[in-house]
């Protein structure tokens, strides 16, 4: 009965995603949403783009292969852009604008400054679906499906992605400046922070696993190698001759945008030896080590598990992925499609 009314309802909406699709195009059952006439469940769904724009994924796909080749970091850089949208008034593309009359942009914050990458790659995907769909597919499921599309090209897990964001019409410094965590962060606020965008224990550590791939500038561990505690001294909890080894990369003074990978194992390569290296004290951020050290509810065990089951990480960092894409989206009338995604239509 339950599986019947389920398949009922996919056919209804099926179908009427068809007509109104071609009466409307992007329209596309945006109205879901809490509550909706749906029963809350449709706010965004994997085919969101079915009729309006087929080839969307395709096209993404084919432009990061490019810019990839060309410099694998890109990857990475990509799939940071999604989370720094997501954590900032929801999965908007509110980091993509710059500063205009009626915008101060987001890309100015402490996490963002001489930072954030990627944003020419995200121009040439909405070009190329602009061409082909145009007023289409919005910026905020361009960041969610070039996050994917960035996670599969390095080698890491795909998963079913739900579709259907619009994009603000407005951004928030202040937000990006609160609410994306800083690297040394206690534990417990990193939980803290995962926490008020729902996301739990189980997200925290598993999304933290995107340090898989890219890198991170000296600034961001230079209180790990010089002073972690106020006493003048080295972060105990870092492994003696990767801390050496840090030191050369990143000194004392200067050599703040000197940069070093996240995982210095397989810095290109999306697999579980972020937390392999996490165990043997070879985390880059003090975010990252403290997954083990921190001593907050499960988190060590997570970490250990992940460690030893490639699969496990996979299948739970797709999970996440999921779920901090679909915090707070714009869907219906809300927001706009836009056509730049620097700037409001
Ligand atoms: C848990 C809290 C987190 C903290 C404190 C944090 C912090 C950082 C910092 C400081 C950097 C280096 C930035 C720079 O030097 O310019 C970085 C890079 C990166 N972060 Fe995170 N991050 C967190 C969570 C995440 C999440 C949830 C993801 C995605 C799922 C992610 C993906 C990345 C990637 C891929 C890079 C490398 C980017 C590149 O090479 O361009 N991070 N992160
Ligand atoms: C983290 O770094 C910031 C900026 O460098 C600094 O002001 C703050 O005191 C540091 N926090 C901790 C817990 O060390």
């Amino acid at each position: 009965m339950a599986v019947f009314s389920v398949t009922l309802r996919l056919v209804a909406i099926t179908l009427l995603s068809a007509t109104l699709s071609l009466a409307h195009p992007g329209f596309n059952f945006g109205w879901g949403g809490h509550g909706g006439i749906f029963g809350g469940s449709f706010g965004l769904f994997p085919e969101f783009y079915q009729f309006s724009c087929p080839q969307a994924n395709d096209i993404v796909l084919s432009v990061l292969q490019k810019a990839i080749d060309k410099e694998p970091r890109i990857a990475a850089s990509l799939l940071r852009l999604h989370f720094h949208d997501c954590f900032v008034q929801g999965c908007d593309a509110s980091v993509l604008l710059d500063d205009s009359a009626t915008i101060v942009s987001e890309k100015k914050s402490g996490p963002n400054r001489n930072s954030l990458r990627g944003f020419e790659v995200i121009d040439e995907i909405k070009a190329k679906l602009e061409e082909e769909c145009a007023s289409t597919v919005s910026c905020a499921d361009i960041l969610a499906l070039a996050a994917r599309g960035s996670t599969v090209l390095s080698g890491g897990p795909n998963w079913l992605l739900p579709l259907g964001r619009r994009d603000s019409k407005t951004a928030s410094l202040s937000a990006s400046n609160t609410n994306i965590p800083a690297p040394n962060s206690t534990l417990q606020n990193l939980l803290t922070s995962f926490n008020r965008q729902g996301l739990d224990e189980a997200d925290l550590v598993a999304l933290s696993g995107g340090h898989t791939i890219g890198m991170a500038r000296c600034t961001t561990f230079k209180q790990r190698l010089y002073n972690q505690n106020g006493n003048n001294q080295p972060d105990e909890t870092l492994d003696k001759s990767y801390y050496l080894g840090l030191k050369s990369v990143c000194p004392i003074s200067g050599g703040d945008n000197n940069i070093s990978p996240l995982d210095f194992a397989s810095p290109a390569r999306f697999d579980n030896t972020y937390f392999r290296l996490i165990l043997w004290g070879k985390g880059l951020l003090t975010s990252d080590q403290v997954l083990l050290t921190g001593n907050v509810g499960k988190i060590v065990e997570l970490v250990k598990s992940y460690a030893e089951d490639e699969n496990l990480f996979f299948d739970q960092f797709a999970k996440s992925m999921v779920k901090m894409g679909n915090i707070n989206p714009l869907t219906g009338f809300n927001g706009e499609v836009r056509k730049n995604c620097r700037r409001l239509n």
